[in-house]
């Protein structure tokens, strides 16, 4: 800001700048607190800490685009929220400004504050997580995952239960993304739970506090 303060200086005088920062400043802080606002009033009950038992993807952390793009689906059809019926209802209530607000701050939270509890000795567990580190790495999931390509939603250390039901989705075909289905068509009951296990497993490499 003050390399831009003093270039804008050279050519403007000080009381027309500082007007334009403070401004930038304030709408920023007003996005962010706009964002806060609706997360908590319209999406925390099913998104949050309280909507921990549902079905529902974690979103703190999540890339901006791809929850603009998200909700731009499901406000115009092209997207159908097949568990609750609700997302639908609730994007048409947004306004674009409101979608890139809360967007905005959700990118802006941390993961770890999603209180997930994970059993990670419990039976079994270790072999379902290498073997689904394996079909993870095999199936190329990363390449897309990983590097935003496509603009695929981070899925490192998402809900087993989210995961679990997306991929079915997908499966089925009722949830329309034409790079998933034809890669999930050979795997087996196995092969999903695995690599379930693996992903939300990942939640270690998050760095969060956990009872490993
Ligand atoms: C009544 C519960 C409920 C409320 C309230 C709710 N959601 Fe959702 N949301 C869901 C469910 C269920 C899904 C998954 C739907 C599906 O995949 O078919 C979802 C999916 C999403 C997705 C897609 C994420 C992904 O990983 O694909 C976004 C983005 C989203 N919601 C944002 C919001 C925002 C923002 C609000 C508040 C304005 C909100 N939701 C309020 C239940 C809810
Ligand atoms: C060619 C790129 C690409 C590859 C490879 C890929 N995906 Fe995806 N995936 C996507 C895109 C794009 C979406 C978002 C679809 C949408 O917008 O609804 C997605 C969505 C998902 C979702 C839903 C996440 C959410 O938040 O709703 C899951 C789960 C998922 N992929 C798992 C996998 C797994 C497991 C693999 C490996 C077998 C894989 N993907 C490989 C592009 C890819």
């Amino acid at each position: 800001m003050n390399t831009l303060l003093s270039l804008l200086s050279a050519r403007a005088n000080w009381a027309g700048v500082v007007a334009i920062a403070l401004t930038l400043a304030g709408s920023h802080a007003l996005a962010e607190g706009r964002g806060a606002q609706i997360f908590q009033s319209q999406c925390a009950s099913c998104h949050g800490n309280e909507g921990i038992a549902l079905k529902t993807p974690i979103l703190h952390g999540q890339e901006p685009a791809y929850i603009v793009r998200s909700l731009m689906a499901f406000k115009h059809g092209g997207r159908i929220d097949q568990i609750m019926m609700s997302m639908n209802g609730i994007a048409s209530g947004l306004t674009e400004e409101d979608i890139g607000s809360v967007a905005r701050y959700l990118a802006g939270q941390d993961p770890c504050d999603i209180d997930i509890k994970i059993d990670y000795g419990r039976e079994g567990f270790r072999e379902a997580f290498s073997a689904g580190r394996e079909k993870y790495a095999s199936s190329n999931c990363g390449h897309c995952h990983e590097s935003f390509h496509h603009f695929a939603p981070r899925i490192i250390g998402q809900k087993a239960s989210y995961l679990k039901l997306a991929l079915s989705q997908f499966q089925a075909g009722v949830r329309v993304a034409p790079m998933m289905p034809r890669m999930l068509q050979s795997w087996t009951e196995e092969d999903f739970e695995n690599v379930v296990t693996y992903i939300s497993g990942m939640r270690l490499m998050r760095a969060c506090d956990s009872e490993y």
